[in-house]
């Protein structure tokens, strides 16, 4: 349908009945639904009308061939001029076949892969009668006490918008008209919500313009230019302003600037929310504020459907302005063909056949084993077949491992660790005690774990936090394990036997009780369905682990902040003249992160050649590549992630010391070379000025190629204009 038809359909809709298109309500308000959703906010009573629900135009939650079709079903009998329902669902990290946390995806700097998670989410999400997904959140994240780090893909501002891209692409395809495998995907939370003061959840982000747009606009903006279909509004304020309400973020940026002209959904419950925020007095300034400020759908509260009305006829509000958001929600329905065919791609015998297939399972295996990052190794990894190896600790039979945001997945056919391990090596060789649980314990419990792991050559701990401990809600002032298991690790550790620590969680954390009481560190983040099998993959060397950090682990909680595109202060404490005392320093623990960003080892090495300049300054048209030669100088194969960073040595405002501009992922062969090539241009080393106008100015600047944000030798280079 085109707009023309679709604008005589609003001609023929009561003001009513285009109001009702605003909401957006959760599945156990219609008839036909049986409910098994996630309830993720607060459902209020919201006191609306059967004849609203007939009306309704979207669905939160609702899945499933048999489901969706019989409350489509229903409501196209009740709904008078037969506008078919959207159904929305939050697939983030897969459907039912779980993927890796995106942290975890984000570790695998793999963006064929990560498109190919989307793309498989979307096909078991679309034959089970889903058609956009709350998906990608794109936040920028640099504070680990926030549950929801686990759902970004990290602390950079270029690798979350390649990631971005890649994630809009697999879950949309290229032509979302004829495609019906794929769904309408929604960027989120616009904008910001991942710099919540002191980490915690849905607390006030306060950031200039130019920082926001410098570091936490750029992944949205990506996720735009990719095409993506919806956006949601974020809880925080923004400048003092609720998200939700703010004119300038959505009208003036948004709308008028990024030109975006798809739906435009507040989050959960967020248009309500305005008032406690304190900028509106009632239901009816709520409402009025989020339609002036652009939010097309209101999820989960009332105030459109009671208030706009009034506001309506109070000319406080224009018709036009509702219409012009019936149209956009109207456009997406035709977009995607309801009109037409209002069950799209549900299909319950197809919906037997793909979800969970086995090809889905592999895709969800070889990313969960590229997500995971090695943080340690004294030589005890890869382990051998033939060791009598004991798998200790509360994740080491725990189906726990899909982590939050995987509301369809199903723990009990995850691939538990303890299972992946006897797949590989034989139940005679392994032997198991949980140790304690996540943070409760009993003196048997370790006394059990202690004689198990006497009876083995190596130790495999399997540790980490609950996946209620991260996500929506999940923010942890200390971000160390609980207690009860570093107490294991320590009772563990008079054994002196070889040990390895598996860790399963959303954040970064304080590895402090841990990190120095083992011999070897792998983190396995929430890797997913077959997290079981891909951690026994790596344990056991058929897989070289390859994934690297995307975001700092913290010395202490002290430290965050801690990211690695920092500025530089006036009195760094590495400088050549530094004093002892008056320098940028804490007094007892290190500037630098415990880990840093880009940092992930492996079970070979590599060796990097000096780098080499083809000059020494570019201009506007004259670009400059930068070559290096990487060798895999260990006796495995394996990939190494080559990263391109550049430091803008004097700006009109501060720059960071480093920033990600580029990377390659290249395999070598034991003993194999291969040369990496960037391109460095002008348009690199742009940035927002004070005035906030994106442009590079000439002077002297340095590359930096190495496996990491720390190591790399300098190359300076020089911008002429
Ligand atoms: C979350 C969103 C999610 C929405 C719908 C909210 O609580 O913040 O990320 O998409 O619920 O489930
Ligand atoms: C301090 C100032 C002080 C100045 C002169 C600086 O290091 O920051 O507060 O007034 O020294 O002693």
């Amino acid at each position: 349908m085109r707009d023309n038809q679709l604008n005589s359909l609003i001609q023929q809709m009561t003001l009513e009945e285009k109001i009702a298109q605003l909401i957006q309500l959760a599945t156990p308000f219609y008839q036909g639904s049986n409910y098994n959703g996630q309830i993720t906010g607060p459902i209020v009573e919201l006191g609306i009308t059967e004849e609203i629900v007939h009306n309704s135009g979207s669905v939160l939650g609702a899945s499933g061939a048999e489901e969706v079709i019989s409350i489509q079903k229903t409501h196209l009998e009740n709904n008078r001029l037969g506008i078919p329902l959207l159904f929305m669902a939050d697939v983030v990290h897969g459907f039912k076949t779980i993927f890796p946390v995106p942290l975890a995806i984000g570790c695998s700097w793999d963006l064929g892969l990560a498109e190919k998670s989307a793309e498989i989410a979307a096909r078991e999400a679309a034959v089970s009668g889903v058609h956009v997904t709350f998906a990608p959140m794109v936040d920028l994240v640099r504070d680990p006490r926030w549950g929801r780090v686990m759902e970004s893909t990290g602390e950079d501002p270029y690798l979350n918008s390649q990631f971005a891209k890649a994630f809009v692409r697999g879950f949309q395809g290229s032509d979302l008209e004829t495609d019906k495998n794929r769904v309408a995907a929604c960027v989120k939370h616009f904008a910001a919500y991942g710099a919540p003061e002191g980490g915690r959840d849905y607390n006030t982000v306060n950031m200039s313009e130019r920082q926001l747009r410098e570091s936490y606009l750029p992944a949205y903006k990506a996720a735009l230019d990719a095409g993506v279909e919806m956006v949601m509004t974020a809880f925080n304020t923004v400048d003092g302003i609720p998200a939700s309400a703010n004119k300038w973020l959505m009208r003036d940026l948004l709308r008028d600037e990024w030109k975006f002209d798809g739906v435009l959904i507040s989050d959960w419950g967020a248009v309500k929310e305005l008032i406690p925020h304190g900028v509106a007095a009632d239901e009816t300034e709520a409402a009025y504020k989020a339609i002036q400020a652009g939010v097309d759908i209101e999820m989960m509260t009332a105030c459109y459907v009671k208030h706009l009305r009034e506001l309506v006829e109070n000319g406080d509000i224009h018709e036009t302005t509702i219409d012009e958001a019936v149209l956009r929600i109207l456009r997406l329905k035709a977009k995607l063909g309801l009109f037409e065919h209002p069950y799209r791609a549900a299909d319950e015998s197809l919906e037997k056949e793909i979800v969970m297939s086995h090809q889905h399972r592999q895709a969800s295996r070889e990313l969960a084993a590229k997500s995971c990052v090695l943080l340690k190794n004294d030589g005890v990894l890869p382990l051998q077949k033939d060791r009598k190896i004991a798998v200790i600790g509360p994740f080491a039979q725990s189906g726990d491992i899909l982590g939050p945001w995987s509301w369809l997945g199903s723990k009990e056919q995850a691939v538990q660790l303890y299972d992946g391990l006897t797949e590989k090596a034989g139940s005679s060789l392994l032997l198991t005690a949980k140790g304690c649980g996540i943070d409760t314990g009993t003196e048997e419990q370790l006394n059990e774990a202690f004689d198990i792991a006497s009876q083995a050559d190596i130790i495999v701990l399997a540790l980490g936090e609950d996946s209620e401990m991260s996500g929506e809600a999940g923010s942890r002032a200390d971000i160390r394990l609980p207690e009860v298991q570093i107490e294991l690790v320590k009772k563990l550790k008079q054994l002196h036997k070889p040990t390895v620590a598996v860790l399963f969680n959303g954040r970064p954390l304080d590895l402090h009780g841990v990190i120095d009481h083992v011999d070897a560190v792998l983190e396995a983040w929430y890797p997913g369905t077959e997290g079981g099998a891909a951690i026994a993959d790596l344990l056991f060397g058929d897989v070289n682990p390859s994934g690297k950090l995307t975001m700092s682990f913290p010395f202490s909680v002290g430290q965050v902040p801690v990211y690695y595109n920092h500025f530089n202060t006036g009195r760094p404490k590495d400088a050549p003249d530094a004093q002892e005392r008056y320098v940028s320093q804490y007094l007892d623990i290190p500037n630098q992160p415990l880990l840093p960003f880009g940092f992930g080892l492996s079970y070979t090495t590599y060796s990097y050649s000096e780098a080499k300049l083809s000059g020494d300054s570019i201009n506007l048209e004259q670009s400059l590549s930068l070559t290096i030669k990487v060798t895999n100088t260990g006796k495995m194969a394996g990939e190494e992630i080559v990263q391109l960073y550049i430091q803008d040595l004097a700006g009109e405002v501060v720059r960071p010391l480093k920033e990600l501009k580029a990377f390659e992922k290249i395999m070598l062969q034991p003993g194999e070379s291969k040369k990496v090539t960037f391109t460095i241009t002008e348009e690199q080393l742009r940035y927002y000025h004070s005035d906030l106008q994106f442009k590079s100015d000439p002077g002297a600047f340095n590359a930096y190629v190495g496996p990491n944000s720390q190591q790399g030798q300098a190359l300076p280079f020089q911008l002429v204009k």
